[in-house]
């Protein structure tokens, strides 16, 4: 498939005579698809029961007569004011039991059934009037779920919604006393009813209470999307996505994907390196036009595995954007670079956001493809050249890698839940092994725990996953890849008790003590250290492939199955992981700090996030540069 590029565009914001213009130019920049409508509610329904359709019927019109392909929004994250006369209890309710107000998006509670009954009914009426227009070619289901902090409500209707949730999963109370564990603190129940939502405690709640919290609000995010897929799918065969977000840990994205047709996310590089990059003030100053060489990568990976192989980038910053500490400018040719890494991880369309920058209201400091006086800004001649470049390579095939890394979001939740350090985040476990797995030029698939038992990768990591069940630890022991497992992997039962004292698949390991590090309190090994995290066991010899200076096992192996007892560092993990990729067969190109590489069936594409021009080899690489050179692979391998 030969990648596509599009733009988001709001039709309400601009005078009507300006829609023909915008198309036009649309077109002649190589852009082919348009998003419109996911916020635009209150011009469609102004005042309850009366719509408006006919300006977004000629606005689809317009753009569909420049031969555009376009995206219809729910507007499902934007409930007009006067949805809160109808549903004044519809505001989802922070941990501190206050509302959310309106006057922003996202205002409302996944649990109230009286939205999802409004949202019902205004997603039935688009669907009918636009679902066989043959304009539509995709739908976009709401506008990034979590975004603003907004799947976990403790509001009335969340509290029942959960007291029903717990009902089902357990049937009776005693089941879920004995699952939680309620006899510590007293805290027994003798009915669904007296259970309360986990917060305003007088100290932390219960573990296990705060998880299934966690599951039940991923599962009010599945339902609400699920509720709309249905009534599109009624009335349209046009594919449904909806845009994720980056780092977004709180809903189980695979579950939601699960329902729709392609997967798709809001690529804003430099407003998460400011915003949610863990990696120090010296790292953001470095990379703050670029952003961070790997975070875009990493879930262009993780949203192809979402879109079982199908994914967009919905949302691509075109520069400086309005919400992140900093908005500084992207360096030129940044844009053209993330646009190129993005289709060279699979995208088959990447959309810049927004078409035009808007003179009003909270963004209007947020850069688009025009300013706001309408002339071309820097991103539209990169997006041009994007375009022309596209048309001159043509089609792009994904390869499917020999290295996986599983990436789990209960695992996310439960460590959330129970740290037992403050610096031990999940995503940040998974996202350092990416780095230094990526850092070693080999490109990667991340799974899901259901994928492990269906793939020949020829490496697998799998760290920090909360349980192992006895069905995946058998898939494990018979699995020819090299496995690299830990710290934490399979350490509690999915009722979060602690699970066994063996790492499992070494029933000879025995659990001495499991400890968390400050900074600066870890380990040392040959190469590298050991930071936040580490177990100590005691292994029979033979199976110590590594120790630390002080004599403490480190990795665990037996023939092809490694267990990892700590966090490495990235000079750790880095000789580590080569260790385990040779084993592998998977051949390593030690890549310069902010040089990446990406293979694709005909081409390796090489990315310079550096603002210095760099060499590796024979590739010159420009700051900022993309160079893509012709290869001939049909399977990975360097
Ligand atoms: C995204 C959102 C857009 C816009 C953009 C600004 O999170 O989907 O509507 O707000 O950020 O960068």
């Amino acid at each position: 498939m030969k990648p596509e590029l599009g733009c988001c565009y709001y039709p309400e914001h601009w005078p009507e005579e300006r829609w023909e213009v915008d198309a036009r130019l649309m077109r002649e920049n190589g852009l082919s698809w348009v998003r419109v409508g996911e916020f635009a509610w209150s011009r469609l329904e102004p005042t309850p029961g009366n719509y408006n359709w006919e300006w977004l019927d000629r606005a689809i019109d317009t753009l569909a007569a420049e031969g555009l392909k376009i995206v219809l929004g729910t507007p499902t994250a934007t409930p007009p004011r006067w949805m809160l006369k109808r549903h004044p209890d519809m505001l989802a309710l922070d941990a501190q039991g206050q509302p959310r107000k309106f006057g922003s998006r996202r205002h409302y509670c996944f649990s109230h059934e009286g939205y999802r009954a409004s949202c019902a009914e205004i997603v039935s009426l688009l669907a009918q009037r636009y679902g066989s227009h043959t304009a539509i070619a995709a739908w976009q289901i709401d506008n990034e779920y979590g975004c603003h902090d907004t799947i976990r409500s403790y509001s009335e209707a969340a509290r029942n919604a959960f007291q029903t949730w717990l009902k089902a999963r357990y049937q009776d109370i005693d089941t879920l006393n004995q699952a939680w564990g309620t006899v510590f603190w007293s805290m027994e129940y003798s009915s669904f009813y007296e259970v309360d939502l986990p917060n305003l405690t007088v100290t932390e709640p219960m573990p296990a209470h705060q998880l299934d919290f966690k599951r039940f609000s991923s599962d009010q995010v599945l339902s609400f999307n699920r509720l709309q897929c249905d009534i599109l799918r009624q009335h349209s065969t046009a594919p449904l996505i909806h845009n994720y977000m980056g780092r977004i840990v709180e809903f189980d994205h695979f579950a939601v994907g699960a329902d729709l047709d392609i997967a798709s996310w809001d690529a804003y590089p430099l407003g998460f390196l400011e915003d949610r990059s863990d990696y120090g003030d010296e790292w953001r100053a470095r990379f703050a036009r670029q952003g961070d060489p790997d975070f875009q990568a990493f879930h262009h990976d993780l949203y192809r595995a979402v879109g079982r192989g199908r994914w967009w980038v919905m949302e691509q910053q075109p520069g400086p954007v309005n919400w992140a500490p900093y908005n500084p400018a992207p360096l030129p040719g940044m844009v053209r670079l993330w646009s190129w890494e993005a289709i060279a991880h699979g995208a088959e369309v990447v959309s810049y956001f927004r078409w035009r920058q808007l003179p009003f209201a909270q963004e209007q400091h947020h850069a688009g493809l025009l300013f706001p006086n309408a002339q071309p800004a820097p991103a539209l001649i990169e997006a041009n050249q994007t375009a022309q470049e596209i048309e001159s390579i043509g089609e792009i095939k994904q390869l499917q890698s020999s290295v996986a890394i599983v990436f789990d979001y209960e695992s996310a939740w439960a460590w959330e839940t129970q740290p037992q350090g403050q610096s031990f985040d999940y995503f940040k476990l998974v996202f350092d092994q990416y780095r230094a797995l990526r850092a070693l030029g080999v490109s990667i698939d991340i799974l899901t725990v259901e994928m492990l038992g269906k793939t020949d990768h020829k490496a697998i990591f799998i760290p920090g996953l909360m349980s192992l069940n006895s069905e995946v630890v058998s898939q494990l022991t018979q699995s020819k890849a090299q496995l690299l497992i830990g710290p934490r992997t399979g350490s509690r039962t999915t009722n979060f008790h602690i699970d066994t004292c063996q790492p499992h698949l070494f029933p000879d390991a025995q659990a001495l003590q499991i400890e968390s590090l400050r900074p600066g309190a870890g380990y040392s090994a040959s190469t590298g250290r050991v930071e936040h995290w580490f177990e100590h066991y005691r292994v029979p010899d033979k199976q110590v492939a590594l120790r630390t200076v002080e004599g403490y096992p480190l990795l665990i192996s037996e023939a092809t199955r490694h267990y990892l007892c700590g966090w490495p560092d990235e000079a750790l993990a880095r000789a580590l992981y080569t260790q385990i990729l040779s084993a592998a067969g998977v051949d390593i190109l030690e890549l310069p700090e902010g040089v990446r590489i990406r293979d694709t069936q005909g081409h390796r594409f090489w990315f310079n996030y550096n603002a210095e021009p760099c060499n590796v080899g024979e590739v010159t690489l420009s700051a900022a540069g993309v160079e893509i050179r012709p290869s001939n692979r049909s399977t990975d391998g360097i």
